[in-house]
């Protein structure tokens, strides 16, 4: 018997960065929004645990305890004292270390996938428990949809959304760590006061209402000066897909894929088209969101 579960990927439409915490993390105002890019987990019986990938960008995916899907099946297994015997294959379809949570989907699928094959039977709030030790992002590729995040990240609130709303994602040739990124953000507002981060209400009502533009005119990524200090080509990819007709266009989370909010599905098509051609980023993926989270789709 097999189990697969499907987790989508994210974008930030607010990342509100506050200063670094003691312990090195940031507190955040972190809205989350699911985007209709997905990667697949699947798990199998195994003699050991194995982690397998496929897709275009599979040889950039860690296969070793390294990897959020296996560090998953380990933390479930250890909590219902189970061996963590189990091969999960992923089949990677969200850019890696892009900034739109492809890891974090992959530990939430695991966790899933594993807690149905092993009939663990874990609580939702063992699930967000267990996805909140993995990583900051691991409980919304859980939960999905749109949601605002606080502590690091992890502490969620879900939000209305009241309409759909029409993505190109550019991705750019190579990752950015996130740990870099924070880091620039620290040397960047070196000195400077960091307000406490704080929700946006203008963006909320927009979430609420499903007005595009008025989504378009409340997106705001604090660490975007932090990606583009890192790699200041992302500049001309933003540029490209304004230039295209995008309402407008942000660094995806620590980056450095880059989001751009358009109109309609015409629209999507036209600014992907134009960013692909202007050879300013690796491929151009068209989205909608909301989205929902992880999902059992086969046995
Ligand atoms: O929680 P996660 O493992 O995804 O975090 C990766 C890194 O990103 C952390 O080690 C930290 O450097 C940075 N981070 C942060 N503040 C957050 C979330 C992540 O500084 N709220």
């Amino acid at each position: 018997m097999s189990i697969t579960v499907r987790v989508p990927a994210k974008v930030n439409v607010q990342l509100a960065v506050g200063a670094a915490r003691p312990d090195g993390f940031h507190d955040l105002a972190n809205v989350f929004l699911a985007v209709s890019l997905y990667d697949e987990v699947t798990a199998t019986p195994a003699d050991e645990l194995r982690i397998t990938c496929s897709g275009p960008d599979a040889g950039q995916v860690p296969l070793d305890t390294t990897n959020l899907a296996a560090r998953a099946a380990l933390a479930l297994a250890a909590r219902h004292g189970i061996s963590p015997d189990v091969h999960l294959h992923i089949a990677k379809d969200i850019p890696v270390a892009g900034g739109m949570a492809g890891g974090s989907a992959d530990g939430a699928g695991a966790l899933l996938a594993c807690d149905a094959l092993w009939g663990t039977r874990a609580s939702r709030d063992e699930l967000l428990a267990i996805c909140a030790e993995l990583g900051s992002d691991v409980p919304f590729s859980l939960v999905g949809g749109a949601a605002l995040g606080t502590g690091r990240g992890e502490r969620l609130t879900p939000l209305e959304v009241g309409g759909t709303f029409h993505w190109v994602f550019a991705v750019a040739d190579g990752g950015l760590s996130t740990p870099a990124v924070y880091g620039e953000f620290d040397r960047l507002v070196a000195g400077a006061d960091v307000p406490a981060p704080a929700a946006s209400a203008a963006l909320l009502d927009a979430l609420r209402t499903g007005d595009t533009a008025l989504l378009a005119g409340a997106l705001v990524n604090d660490l975007q000066p932090a990606a583009l200090s890192l790699r200041p080509s992302l500049a001309d990819t933003l540029a490209a897909g304004t230039a295209a007709g995008a309402l407008a266009g942000l660094v995806s989370g620590s980056g450095p894929t880059t989001a751009f909010l358009v109109k309609d599905e015409d629209a999507a098509r036209t600014v992907a088209d134009a960013l692909l051609a202007s050879g300013t980023c690796r491929t151009a993926r068209v989205a909608t969101s909301p989205a929902p989270g992880a999902t059992q789709i086969r046995t």
